[in-house]
């Protein structure tokens, strides 16, 4: 039988990527977004690229749609192998100037939308002995300056992810969780954050990345095949990681320098 995905925001960036890399495969894909023409291209290029799947508009923050997802899964492809949590938007901003409604916002997409996932899907995932891929962030280890909001969001997720592996590991289940340093999607369409030069230094990082989205889906298709649980892309990422668990002040220093050198930027902007 065909093996069968789900991923949210696959309307675009990383979740169009990993959908390509599965097609490749063969896989039948359920492909959600808010993006409906996003969707619309998607399923396009993974049809050209050997798959086969559906469409269908889903707000991550509204667990009603992501039960209905669930359901076309089970009506359309009868269960469902992966899940993967990729929607995510982006954020910017020193905490003083954040307001609740900012960390409201970002929590209830990046945060609250991936547990909404994981508790949609669970039960098709347990007929199947399936699968978890959550897209965390290396904001969620380590902290960049001026996105609490985003890292906290991302760093839940991470614990969502390492709090589910070992509940979920005696009923056949696998979880896994991506934290990818910057890399180059549209994700800046959707920063929100008190200061618009933040979001002039968040495109800049995006920017800067060696590597491509369609790198890290490769890189993440691999890394799943192995049984891989924590899944870095960055090879930066990964040396930062060892660093912060070998000297987590030496990291601390750093993002102060960082936040000093940013605020002082920004200022004079
Ligand atoms: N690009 C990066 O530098 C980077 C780095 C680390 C982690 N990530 C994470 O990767 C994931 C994918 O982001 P991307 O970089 O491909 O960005 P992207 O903006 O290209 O894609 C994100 C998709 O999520 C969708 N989305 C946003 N809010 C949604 C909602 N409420 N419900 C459903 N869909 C929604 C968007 O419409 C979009 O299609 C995100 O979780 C992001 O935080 C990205």
């Amino acid at each position: 039988m065909q093996k069968r995905m789900m991923i949210t925001g696959a309307g675009s960036g990383l979740g169009r990527e990993i959908a390509l890399r599965w097609a490749r495969e063969g896989w039948q894909l359920a492909l959600a977004d808010v993006n409906e023409s996003g969707l619309a291209e998607t399923l396009q290029l993974v049809r050209a690229a050997g798959g086969d799947g559906f469409t269908l508009r889903c707000d991550v923050r509204d667990y009603s749609q992501l039960t209905a997802v669930a359901q076309a899964c089970e009506e359309r492809f009868g269960g469902l192998d992966v899940l993967v949590n990729n929607a995510g938007v982006s954020a910017g901003g020193f905490f003083g100037d954040l307001s609740l409604e900012d960390w409201d916002w970002q929590l209830a997409i990046n945060l609250m939308g991936v547990i909404k996932g994981c508790k949609a899907f669970l039960p098709l995932l347990l007929q199947s002995k399936g699968r978890i891929i959550n897209i965390a962030s290396m904001a969620a280890l380590m902290q960049g300056p001026a996105m609490s909001n985003y890292n906290v969001a991302k760093a839940g997720v991470v614990a969502l992810s390492e709090s589910l592996l070992p509940e979920l590991k005696p009923q056949g289940v696998s979880v896994h969780v991506v934290c990818p340093s910057f890399f180059q999607t549209n994700l800046l369409d959707s920063f929100r954050g008190p200061t618009p030069a933040m979001k002039q230094q968040v495109g800049k990082l995006l920017e800067q990345s060696p590597i491509s989205a369609t790198d890290i889906a490769d890189y993440i298709y691999q890394e799943v095949a192995k049984g891989e649980f924590m899944i870095l892309p960055h090879e930066q990422g990964r040396m930062a990681w060892q660093i912060k668990r070998q000297n987590p002040q030496a990291i601390y220093d750093e993002m102060t320098l960082m936040c000093e050198k940013m605020r002082s930027k920004l200022g004079a902007a």
